[in-house]
């Protein structure tokens, strides 16, 4: 049981890792459209990582068949790229994607609307997405883990939402998954003293309906148990002393004030 402190060295190389996956993720969700299938998204997304001279952790991940997790409306995580999974104007799809470069992991995920989207469903991507800087609001050395899994719940339970509790963020570095694992939900414990160096992946899935989730009979598959619509919004992030350092966010996103938000 141990989380690991990088080097400046696995940190530059971790930094490149994100920036790369930021690149790739926009990208991708500029290319989302009505009557595409989640396979196009698959496909598009693993070309784009291989062209950064990465490779998508995803694909054989314990058995995962594809590099880039889509998953669409109810669905919270995990599903299954499909030819036959067409996108439709109004749907929302949550785009997880991870990449390695020189050994090193970042995973980032991102909800995006399909043409026009439901004033419902706009709220729920924008506050499934502030709830993740509520919680980098208590991300900095000193402070305890589950310090940023009860702000980004606080955050997100007032205005009725279900946070994901069966799923978690985790540490990350030579491994897509390190620990320590980091819940989205209220704990009554502090968890682990946070220190610098740490690099984590903070992923808050957000329900409009209840929190419970349900696994297709593909095994991946994670819907709401209600069929609510369901977000993901996920950074790679580095514990510093001060703010941290989000490293799959990219230059437009912090040109849009994405630092000034905690
Ligand atoms: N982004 C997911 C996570 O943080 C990883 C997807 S699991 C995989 O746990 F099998 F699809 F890779
Ligand atoms: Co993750």
């Amino acid at each position: 049981m141990s989380v690991k402190i990088k080097t400046p060295h696995e940190i530059e190389l971790m930094r490149e890792a994100g920036r790369i996956l930021a690149l790739v993720h926009e990208n991708l969700a500029k290319e989302i459209k009505p009557g595409m299938s989640t396979l196009d998204i698959d496909r598009l997304g693993e070309e784009m990582i291989r062209s950064y001279g990465c490779i998508p952790s995803f694909k054989n991940y314990c058995g995962y068949p594809a590099s880039i997790c889509v998953s669409v409306n109810e669905e919270v995580v995990h599903g299954i790229p499909n030819a036959k999974r067409i996108l439709q104007e109004g749907d929302i799809v949550s785009l997880d994607a991870g990449v390695i470069y020189k050994g090193y992991h970042s995973d980032a995920a991102r909800t995006v609307g399909v043409g026009e989207i439901s004033e419902e469903a706009k709220l729920l991507i924008e506050r499934t997405r502030m709830s993740f800087f509520e919680g980098m609001k208590k991300a900095t050395a000193g402070n305890h883990l589950h310090d940023i899994s009860n702000n980004i719940a606080a955050y997100a339970e007032s205005f009725g939402y279900g946070v994901v509790r069966d799923l978690v963020g985790h540490g990350i570095g030579t491994q897509l998954h390190e620990e320590p694992e980091i819940p989205n939900f209220r704990k009554r414990t502090r968890g682990l003293k946070l220190r610098a160096g740490m690099t984590l992946a903070v992923e808050p899935m957000i329900n409009i309906g209840t929190h419970e989730v349900l696994w297709l009979d593909d095994d991946w598959t994670v819907i709401s148990e209600d069929l609510s619509l369901s977000a993901h919004y996920e950074n790679t992030i580095l514990i510093t002393e001060g703010k941290p350092e989000l490293l799959t966010l990219t230059e437009s996103e912090k040109a849009a004030g994405a630092l000034n938000l905690f």
